[in-house]
C-alpha cells in the first residue's frame, strides 16, 4: 500500500537541501556552547564517552524512525501522529505526542534565544576591539556585566526572535538552504583555527586528557541521564522538529544514509569546540565547571591574543549566531505549521504569535541570570538544590522532554506502526540493516532510556554496577 500524501507547505527541492536543513537544526548551540559547559560541569571523558555512545545508540536509530514519521505524515508532528495512528489501526491520542513536541520547542526556544544573544552581543564586542589584550579576569567581567543586566539580555532575546519569526514567517524553505550551505564550512574552518590556537596554548594535551579518558567514577546517574539529554538536544531529536523537516522530504532519499551524515557532522562539530575550549581553560587555571558561561569566558581570551582576533573574533559569535538561528527555526516550525493547518492561520500570523509567546517565556531565563539568580524553586530535590528557573527549563526540557518523546517515538515506529509501513518508508530494502535498525528501536533504544530515566530516580541502580560515583 502506498501512501501518497503532500505536504501543504512546500517540500524541500532536492536531497541535499533536507541534509542542510536538518544540518542546521542540530547544529547549534547545543554543540558550541552547551556540550563544552556541561562536559566541564561532569567531569569530562567518561560524560563524553556516554554522549558518544548515546548518539549512536539511540540518536541515529532515533533520527531514523523520527525522519521517517515526519515524511510518511506529511503535516506538523500532532496531526502526523494522529494521521499515522490511524493508518495503523491504533488510539489517534498519539497525537499528544505532537503536542508534547511543540510544548518542548516552546520552553526550549525561550531560553535558546536569550543565549543566542550573548553570541550576538559578543560579536559587537569583538567588533569592537574589547577582548583585545584582556586578561582571564577582564574577559569574566565582561560576561558578568552582560548577563547582570536585564535590559540588555532583552534586547538581545527580541533581536534575535525577530530574526528568528521572519525566516519562518517566509516559510523554512526559501532562505534557509542557501544559508545553511555556507555556514557550516565556515564554522567548520574558525573551529578548526580556533583548535590551533589550543594547540598551540601549551595545555592541548591536557584539554585533550580531560575530554577523551574516561573516569567512571567522575560521572554519577544524573550526569549519565544528562549526556543521553544532550544526544537528544543536540541531534534536535523527541520534540518534532526533525519530524516536521522529515515532512518536506522528498521521496526517494536514502533516510538512513542521511541520519548517519548528519550524527556525524553534529558530532564532528560538537569535539572540535571541546578541543578548542578545554585547552584554554587550562592554559588560563580556569574552572572546567564554570556553567553556561564558558565558552563566553574562554574563547575572547584566544581572540584577544591571536594575530586577527578582531575579525575572527566577530566571524566566530557571528557563525554561532547563525548556527542558533538555523537551530531555533526548527525548534519553532512544528507550532507554526500546527496553527497553518488547524487554525487556517496564515504563517506570517503564525509566526506573530508563537513568536510572541515563546518570546514572552524568555523572562524567565534572562531574569535567572540577575534578579532571579537566587531564585532556587525546588531546593527540596537535591539535584536542583541550588537550579535556577532557566536551570530547570533546560532541564526538563533536554533531559525529560526529549528523552520521553524519543522513547515514544521508538515504540510507535515498531510496536505500532505496521513494520511493511517502516519497511516501504525506509526504503532500504528487508536486508541486515532494516533488521539491525527495527531491532534496535524495539529492543535496545527503549531499554537503554528506560534505564538511565530509573536509575536517576533511584527506582533502580546500577550505579555500582557501572563504577559511577554515588
Ligand atoms: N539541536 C540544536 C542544537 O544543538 C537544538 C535543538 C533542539 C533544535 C531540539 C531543535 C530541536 O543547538
Amino acid at each position: 500500500m502506498t501512501t501518497a500524501r503532500k505536504s501543504i507547505h512546500g517540500s524541500w527541492s532536492s536531497r541535499l537541501a533536507f541534509v542542510l536543513a536538518a544540518t542546521g537544526s542540530a547544529v547549534g548551540l547545543g554543540n558550541i556552547w552547551k556540550f563544552p559547559y556541561i562536559s566541564g560541569e561532569h567531569g569530562g571523558g567518561a560524560f563524553v564517552f556516554v554522549y558518544l555512545l548515546c548518539i549512536g545508540i539511540i540518536g541515529v536509530p532515533i533520527m531514523m524512525a523520527e525522519v521517517m514519521l515526519g515524511r510518511r505524515g506529511r503535516q506538523s508532528p500532532i496531526n502526523t501522529m494522529r494521521a499515522l495512528a490511524q493508518e495503523a489501526g491504533a488510539d489517534p491520542r498519539w497525537s499528544w505526542l505532537g503536542w508534547s513536541g511543540v510544548t518542548a520547542g516552546f520552553l526550549i526556544l525561550s531560553y535558546y534565544s536569550v543565549i543566542a544573544g550573548w553570541a550576538l552581543a559578543y560579536m559587537f564586542r569583538a567588533m569592537a576591539g574589547t577582548f583585545t589584550g584582556a586578561t582571564a579576569e577582564g574577559i569574566a567581567s565582561i560576561f558578568e556585566q552582560l548577563t547582570g543586566d536585564p535590559e540588555r539580555l532583552l534586547a538581545w532575546h527580541t533581536v534575535f526572535m525577530v530574526l528568528t519569526m521572519m525566516v519562518v514567517a517566509r516559510g523554512v524553505r526559501s532562505g534557509l538552504e542557501q544559508a545553511v550551505r555556507y555556514l557550516v564550512p565556515a564554522l567548520f574552518v574558525l573551529l578548526i583555527m580556533l583548535d590551533g590556537y589550543a594547540m598551540a596554548s601549551g595545555a592541548f594535551h591536557q584539554g585533550l586528557e580531560f575530554l577523551f579518558t574516561p573516569d567512571f567514577s567522575k560521572i554519577d546517574a544524573n550526569g549519565v541521564l544528562i549526556a543521553m539529554g544532550h544526544a537528544f538536544f543536540t541531534l534536535s531529536l523527541g520534540m518534532g522538529a526533525i519530524m516536521v523537516y522529515g515532512s518536506y522530504m522528498p521521496e526517494r532519499v536514502s533516510i538512513a544514509r542521511t541520519s548517519i551524515i548528519i550524527a556525524l557532522l553534529d558530532t564532528l562539530v560538537a569535539l572540535l569546540a571541546g578541543m578548542a575550549i578545554f585547552p584554554i581553560v587550562f592554559a588560563n587555571g580556569l574552572e572546567p565547571g564554570a556553567g553556561p558561561g564558558l565558552i563566553f569566558q574562554t574563547l575572547p581570551i584566544a581572540f584577544g591574543h591571536m594575530d586577527g582576533g578582531l575579525v575572527f573574533g566577530t566571524l566566530f559569535f557571528l557563525l554561532v549566531a547563525f548556527a542558533a538561528w538555523t537551530s531555533a527555526i526548527s525548534l519553532i516550525e512544528p507550532a507554526v505549521a500546527w496553527l497553518v493547518e488547524n487554525k487556517g492561520m496564515t504563517r506570517v500570523h503564525a509566526s506573530m504569535y508563537a513568536g510572541i509567546a515563546t518570546w514572552g517565556l524568555g523572562l524567565l531565563t534572562i531574569f535567572s541570570f540577575n534578579r532571579w539568580a537566587d531564585f532556587h524553586p525546588l531546593p527540596f530535590i537535591p539535584i536542583f538544590k541550588d537550579a535556577t528557573l532557566f536551570k530547570l527549563l533546560d532541564y526538563l526540557t533536554a533531559n525529560i522532554m526529549l528523552p520521553l518523546g524519543g522513547l515514544f517515538i521508538a515504540v510507535f515506529s515498531v510496536w505500532v506502526m505496521k513494520r511493511d509501513d517502516s519497511l516501504q518508508e525506509l526504503d532500504m530494502g528487508d536486508g541486515a540493516a532494516y533488521r539491525l535498525w527495527y531491532a534496535v528501536v524495539r529492543y535496545v533504544t527503549p531499554v537503554a532510556v528506560a534505564i538511565v530515566f530509573l536509575n536517576v530516580t533511584g527506582l533502580v541502580d546500577f550505579s555500582g554496577l557501572l563504577g559511577l560515583a554515588e
